[in-house]
This record gives structure tokens, sequence and C-alpha cells, in this order.
């Protein structure tokens, strides 16, 4: 990197929430010190909030109004209709509900589709008749005049809660990343209970916390990642390898929980202000076309992403410093050891390695092939990488990743 390159570098912005962590966030009682709920209802001076959530996280909605309404007096709409992948129409009718309603104030509280669903909604409610499948990255996006965002997550995996993206599914299947120049979709504050993510099953538990790990990875690997991304990032990948397997055996075990949430929360920083990976394109693509969990999915590709992006970076031997699995003589079996490592915990959470493992048939990607081959470069996050993939190339990695093979890096088509 040259030096002009590097003082470039440093004017990047770093978009994060005001975090709050810990079992005290929604409490009845006046505190000694203004809390959490004292600087979130400071926000909303028409005292109305609207919570955007789903059918299961609505079961939380009383403990997180409580003391807004008995502290600061504040009206709360719940609109409850949520759908996973947070389908346009859906975004829509709760962007009407939240114009009827003029909150100051948004709760998103749920997994990834409702806080997708919120994010969309926050911005058509902010600009009515904008269309979200067209909008420019490269615009901003001008939020906040009406109203500010606080995220809830009930899973930890997404990472939603501090990402600056959201991703909205339209009726032709495609599942779009909506951002634009600046993270603005980032939230302004998080607030992250544990005991809100109790009871998880485990499958869930699983995919979300791969989701977690494929972002961390992600947000470590890629070629904007600097110091302050690439620390949180390599903190994150210990913490997911330390807990996700206890959290995933013992779903009430609260420790874990809260390691994992916390896991979550960060991976998403790094994924918010450095970028995704192409694990994100290809899972998006396959994940879409088969309705397969996203964090399965993309966790699958992880280990071609590793293989792939090792032709251009050595960056992955600082994970295998970190996790002790680094050969100091060969940096090709340290890969190998890394990718050993990640699929040994996705056969612990009983996780595909293989896209035949996922319930796909090989006559179903073979005939899609030509479409999954034409999709995959669309999806934004396929321009995370160190270098834009060949179609053969992609070929390559979808047909490898049918049978859970790795690549051939010495074959012509990867030298
Ligand atoms: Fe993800």
């Amino acid at each position: 990197m040259s030096q002009s390159e590097g003082l470039r570098d440093m004017s990047k912005p770093f978009f994060v929430p005001r975090i709050f962590s810990g079992f005290n966030l929604f409490l009845d009682e006046p505190q000694l010190l203004p809390d959490a709920v004292d600087l979130i209802a400071r926000e909303c001076r028409t005292k109305k909030a609207f919570i955007v959530t789903d059918e299961y996280a609505v079961r939380f909605a009383p403990k997180i109004m409580s003391p807004y309404q008995k502290r600061h007096g504040i009206k709360f709409e719940i609109w409850d209709k949520s759908q996973p992948d947070a389908p346009i129409d859906t975004v829509k009718e709760c962007a009407k509900k939240m114009g009827q309603f003029k909150p100051d104030l948004i709760f998103a509280m749920g997994g990834g589709s409702s806080m997708d669903t919120a994010k969309g909604a926050w911005l058509l409610y902010e600009h009515p008749g904008i269309k979200l499948e067209i909008l420019s990255p490269i615009l901003p996006m001008n939020l906040r005049n009406k109203a500010k965002l606080v995220a809830i997550p009930t899973t930890s995996g997404t990472g939603s809660e501090v990402s600056g993206v959201a991703v909205i599914s339209f009726p032709d299947g495609v599942k779009l990343p909506v951002s634009g120049a600046l993270p603005e979709f980032v939230p302004d504050y998080a607030l992250l209970d544990p005991t809100l993510t109790k009871g998880m099953p485990p499958e869930l538990t699983a995919g979300t916390g791969g989701d977690a790990l494929t972002h961390a990875v992600d947000g470590f690997m890629a070629p904007k990642s600097d110091e302050i991304n690439q620390a949180i990032a390599l903190k994150t990948i210990e913490m997911v390898f330390q807990w996700l397997p206890r959290a995933y055996k013992d779903g009430d075990d609260i420790m874990p929980r809260m390691k994992m949430q916390q896991a979550a929360m960060m991976a998403g920083i790094p994924l918010a202000n450095a970028g995704s990976g192409i694990s994100h394109a290809l899972g998006h693509t396959i994940g879409g076309l088969f309705h397969i969990h996203h964090g399965a999915m993309v966790l699958l590709f992880l280990s071609y992403e590793l293989q792939v992006y090792s032709k251009t970076t050595d960056r992955y031997l600082k994970i295998c410093d970190m996790l002790c699995i680094r050969d100091k003589e060969d940096n090709e079996k340290s890969l190998l050891n890394l990718i050993e490592k990640i699929r040994s915990l996705m056969k612990e959470l009983n996780l595909p390695v293989g896209l035949k493992n996922a319930g796909i048939s090989r006559n179903d990607l073979e005939n899609n092939l030509d479409m999954i081959l034409e999709q995959t470069p669309t999806d934004p996050a396929f321009y995370f990488g160190w270098f834009d993939l060949t179609k053969d190339q992609l070929r390559d990695i979808f047909l490898n990743a049918y049978e859970g093979t790795l690549l051939n890096m010495k074959s012509e088509l990867w030298r």
C-alpha cells in the first residue's frame, strides 16, 4: 500500500450504534443515573414509538414497552407481521402503518428479517415513493429526518442490529441487499438482552451462529478491512469457536447465549464498515433459490472464499495464529487447517458441508446452473472480494460445493 493510499484510508467512516448489553435494559424503576431507557426516550419527542416485529418475537413487546410507558409516557403501536426474508410487500405494508402513526422512534425487534423489514420500512417512511429495488448504493439515503432506529435482536447471527444493510426480497425470488453511500442503516441504538435469545431451537442457533462466524471471517479478510475492523473480527472468531457449540447444545445456558449475542453483534461491525465477502454472494444465490437457511449457506461457502482469497492475501494466517493452528513452514497447510477447523465446527452443529447434504439434488443444481452463474455476480457481496471471479471459476466452486470437495488451487483455472 502506498503512503497516499494509507492516508486516504484514514478518513474512512466507522459507524456503530450506541450499544447496551446485559440483563437490566428494561427496568420499570428509574435508576440513580440515566440508563438506556432515559437516553432512548429522549429521542422520542412526539411520545410515539413503533415496534416492528414478527409473530414470535411479539411476545417480548410488553417487556420492551413497559419502562418507556411507565417512566416516559410513550405510546406504542406494534406491527408484528414481519416475514422471513423481508418480502417487499410486507415492507411496504409496514411503512404504510408507520406513515399513519407517525412515530419518531422505531424499535426493530426480532431476527434479521424483522430488522431488515424495519430498515426498509423506515426508508420508505422517510421518503415515501422511493423504489428500493433501484436505489443507488452510491447516493446518501438521508435518514433520520422523521425517526431514529433502535434494534433489539432476539437471535444471534445476522448482526443486523449494527449493520448498514437491509436484505429485502422481491417477487422474482431475488434477495437484494439495500444500502446507501454510507452505512446509514446502522441503527442508532442496539439493545442486547440475552434472555430474549433463550429458547432459540438448536438448528436456528447453529444457522445464525454460522452466519456470525462468516461475517467475522468476511470482515477480517475483506480488502477494505482496517485495523479496527480486523481487531473486532478476530476476537469475534475466537468467541464463536469458544461459545457456539455450548449455545447449540443447551439453549437455556445463559452465558453462551450472552457471548453469542455479543459475538453476532461484533461480527456485524466489520460487516457494516469493511464489507461482506464472496461467501455471501454465493450463499445468497443458492439459499434464495432452494430456500435454505442463510447462515448455513454462507458458512458452507466460507471455505471456498478462503481458498479463493488465498491467491491474493495471506491475511488468513493471522486467524490461524489466533486459533493456534498455523503451520509456520507451510501456508497451504495452515489454510487447510483453518478450513478443517471451520468444517469440524459445522459437523458439530449438524450443518451441511456440501450442497448435497443440504437437500439439493444434483439435477436441481445442474438444471439451474446457468441461472446461478448469471445471478451470483449481480449480488453486491460478489464485489467485496479481492478480485472478480470468472464464470468458469464460479462453476468450479458450485460443482465442488455440491460434493463438499475443495478447489484444486494448483489447476490451470486457479493459477
Ligand atoms: Fe449473513
